[in-house]
């Protein structure tokens, strides 16, 4: 499937993102143990997103999966130009826009090609604007019309997005969970973008509609020849929707490849740790759970010589504490593009065993 997508719509190349948290030293602070000599050591820095590299093609959808606090989100932000990067480089078919400002970002003519679908859409909402007005704000803002083609297009919007046209006049308050997630879509593809991120669009919602509106986010795509980054910690959801799927582990990205593949043959002790605790349907089937011991590491000023998952990885060995593992490809039995970050991973046959 890989080679329809030729043409990389995003190109992200070492992505960093770091928090500087707690006080940097004050002018007269001391250095530790003695009278004299200032204390010089910088501030500690989250490392939210480390080294991130990527592309995402035309009309592809890039499932990015990964646990709670892993740095999704920031990665989220930072290619929707929310956020400044620390390092790093994101070009949007070519053009370098990883360096323009997040606070001027809004206003740049790169705005309307990216778009975003929120988790909550009730929280994204603004509770003063009606269902239309929703719609219509990124509109006026992004690609002004006149008048009466703001009407037809909102309608067209929300008729495109299952929003029955009676409901353009309520408050988020007056609508339902499902419906709300149709107001924050149509929003989304209001302005034509090539670029959807949806982080955990569907998190907030009852099962049923769930499965509504990922039918829905599926026939936008095919229909308007949008590209997907789909964030989610569904990975039955994940498997169904992405072409092509990155899971994230602290700040980096530890396994990448066609979904399929890497679903089928995981390659990264953390990949299947997560895949193992996918329920399964069909009796027979479940593959024995692996669960991870211990805590994560710390994102704080983390060694760049350790695995980050080192320490609750039952793989690991005394390499995986002297060097970082670099996102390889995985080799010949598996496809090209299937990459994985780990010194000793896991081939097919060695997981057969395992399992
Ligand atoms: N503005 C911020 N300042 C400091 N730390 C942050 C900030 N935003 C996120 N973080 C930290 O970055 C890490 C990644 O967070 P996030 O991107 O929200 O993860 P996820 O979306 O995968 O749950 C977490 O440790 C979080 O506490
Ligand atoms: S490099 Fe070592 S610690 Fe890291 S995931 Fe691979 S086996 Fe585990
Ligand atoms: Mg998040």
């Amino acid at each position: 499937m890989s080679d329809v997508f030729d043409k990389p719509l995003l190109d992200a190349q070492s992505l960093h993102k770091h928090f500087p948290v707690g006080k940097a030293p004050g002018p007269f602070a001391r250095a530790p143990n003695t009278w004299f000599g200032r204390a010089d050591r910088p501030v500690p820095k989250l490392h939210a997103v480390d080294d991130v590299t990527f592309t995402l093609a035309k009309g592809e959808t890039l499932g990015l999966v990964g646990e709670s606090g892993c740095g999704k989100s920031t990665l989220v932000r930072l290619l929707t130009r929310l956020l400044d990067l620390t390092d790093g480089s994101i070009r949007l078919d070519g053009a370098e826009i990883g360096h323009l400002p997040a606070r001027g970002f809004g206003s740049s003519s790169y705005r309307p090609r990216i778009q975003m679908v929120f988790q909550d859409a009730g929280d994204s909402l603004n509770p003063r604007f009606t269902a239309f007005a929703a719609i219509a704000d990124p509109i006026r803002r992004l690609k002004p019309l006149p008048r009466e083609q703001l009407w037809a297009r909102v309608e067209a919007l929300a008729t495109m997005c299952g929003l029955p046209l009676e409901l353009l006049g309520r408050f988020p308050h007056q609508l339902s969970g499902g419906q709300k997630a149709r107001v924050g879509i149509a929003r989304a593809i209001a302005v034509e973008p090539d670029l959807l991120i949806l982080d955990e669009p569907t998190a907030a919602l009852d099962v049923s509609v769930q499965v509504v509106i990922l039918q829905l986010l599926n026939d936008l795509k095919t229909r308007l020849g949008m590209s997907y980054l789909f964030v989610s910690h569904d990975l039955n959801v994940v498997r169904l929707l992405c072409d092509r799927v990155m899971v994230m582990y602290l700040g980096k990205i530890v396994e990448s490849g066609p979904a399929e593949e890497v679903f089928r043959n995981p390659s990264h002790p953390y990949t299947r740790a997560l895949l193992s605790a996918i329920p399964h349907f069909m009796p027979g089937q479940a593959a024995p759970r692996l669960r991870i011991a211990g805590e994560p590491r710390s994102p704080i000023d983390p060694s760049p010589k350790v695995c980050r998952f080192y320490g609750r990885c039952p793989q690991a060995r005394v390499a995986c504490e002297q060097s970082m593992p670099l996102l390889q490809g995985v080799g010949q039995e598996h496809s090209a593009d299937h990459s994985v970050a780990c010194h000793f991973p896991i081939t097919a046959n060695a997981a057969r065993e395992v399992a």
